[in-house]
């Protein structure tokens, strides 16, 4: 067969290009001539094609150089031989461009699908899952102890109706005392010993860090008219010296009840309630007087000894270590809302009444999951965590 030059897109100037010239300037007159140019040229093709390795890049560039609107040689063919064609030679240059259209097309679409198949094959042959091999084991956290006691306490307390709030750790004086019904110079405020906070001079008014979760009855009853049932589950801190049962941060929930007619008998039943929802049905509670300013009358609760059943003997025959033979354990303060406090929020004291708690959940953490030292929740040390994950 004649030969009549490489052909490239018309992009790329080269020599003797022959689909960037005319019929006329390859000297082509006879029509018996045009059959053999375009065997040529789909010869071309067809070895182009052929050099292909069968990628996607591979493909696009074919794609380009042969049906490439501006650049495609099927474009120049037009241009130059077809356009141009003597009328007499038109209509087998037009009808061996179709074929030779046809021709690319359909193989360019068959290479298009091999393509296609070969990248699906290699991602499935990528992406395949193999179930014998170990899986990747990531471990995740867990609640902390003490979290976990918030969550098991506001279930108990949600299930009675009452709702959780929360307030600021940082507090003015007037919440965490004054309010409280503790002007300047109670002796109370010895016990809390308080973290003042270092203020830039000028700066209003004293704040410290707060030392119960009471002053959040305070926040609660100054946004809220009675009805009110929450808990206050919260951080607090003290001055107090690190041991085995003191920490200067730890955890309170506070509860408060105020409505028109609440009577001790409410209190007692609630506290009641709770502990054995929280010990179990056969642990009994007790109270005894005790003292909180905003409180009156106050109490302080006690369990029977969930160790040794309230007996104070210990299965194996001597004291209960525990509760030192006493049979109870302390658990927490509480009493009546003090009418004094009401006057602090503008309720009437003549027409509500009310009780409030304050639980100290890391002793009763304890307690409860028989853990003898308080610094093992702040440590962090995971061989103790994990036991409670
Ligand atoms: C109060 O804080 C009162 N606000 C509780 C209250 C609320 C009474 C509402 C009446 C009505 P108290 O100072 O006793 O009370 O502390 C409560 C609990 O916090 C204690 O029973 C104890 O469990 C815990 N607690 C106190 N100091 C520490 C400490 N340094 N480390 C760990 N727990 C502590």
């Amino acid at each position: 067969m004649r030969a009549y030059g490489v052909i490239y897109p018309s992009t790329m100037p080269t020599i003797d290009n022959p689909t960037e010239k005319t019929l006329a300037e390859l000297g082509l007159t006879n029509s018996s001539e045009i059959p053999v140019l375009f065997a040529s040229v789909r010869e071309q093709f067809d070895r182009q094609l052929a050099a292909k390795s069968g990628s996607e890049p591979d493909y696009l560039a074919l794609h380009y150089a042969w049906l490439g609107r501006k650049a495609g040689v099927l474009s120049a063919i037009t241009d130059n031989w077809l356009k141009s064609a003597p009328p007499a030679l038109r209509p087998v240059v037009g009808q061996s461009l179709n074929e030779l259209k046809r021709h690319i097309e359909s193989s360019l679409e068959s290479f298009r699908v091999a393509v296609e198949k070969s990248s699906a094959e290699a991602a499935a042959t990528r992406e395949k899952v193999d179930l014998s091999l170990p899986g990747v084991i990531r471990p995740i956290g867990s609640h902390h102890l003490i979290r976990q006691v918030f969550q098991e306490i506001e279930d108990i307390f949600f299930s009675i109706g009452f709702s959780v709030v929360e307030g600021p750790e940082i507090e003015t004086p007037y919440y965490n005392f004054e309010a409280l019904n503790i002007p300047e110079y109670h002796p109370v405020r010895d016990d809390m010993d308080t973290f003042y906070l270092e203020l830039p001079k000028g700066a209003p008014g004293p704040l410290l860090l707060r030392t119960h979760t009471s002053p959040v009855q305070i926040h609660t009853m100054e946004k809220r008219q009675p009805p009110v049932r929450v808990i206050v589950p919260g951080k607090v801190y003290r001055r107090d010296n690190p041991d085995a049962t003191h920490s200067f941060m730890f955890h309170q929930i506070e509860g408060l009840a105020v409505d028109s007619d609440i009577t001790f008998c409410d209190f007692t039943g609630t506290i009641d309630y709770f502990v054995k929802q929280f010990f179990g049905e056969s642990v009994k509670t007790r109270f005894r007087p005790s003292y909180f300013p905003f409180t009156e009358p106050s109490v302080e609760f006690d369990a029977s000894c969930i160790f040794c059943g309230g007996t104070g003997t210990a299965k194996s025959g001597g004291t209960c270590g525990k509760c030192k033979g006493v049979g109870w354990i302390e658990l927490f303060g509480a009493g009546m809302v003090d009418p004094a406090v009401y006057g602090f929020v503008n309720y009437d004291p003549k027409k509500v009444s009310g009780f409030a708690f304050g639980i100290g959940i890391d002793r009763l953490a304890m307690l409860k999951y028989g853990i003898d030292d308080i610094q093992v929740f702040f440590q962090n040390d995971v061989r103790f965590l994990r036991q409670f994950s």
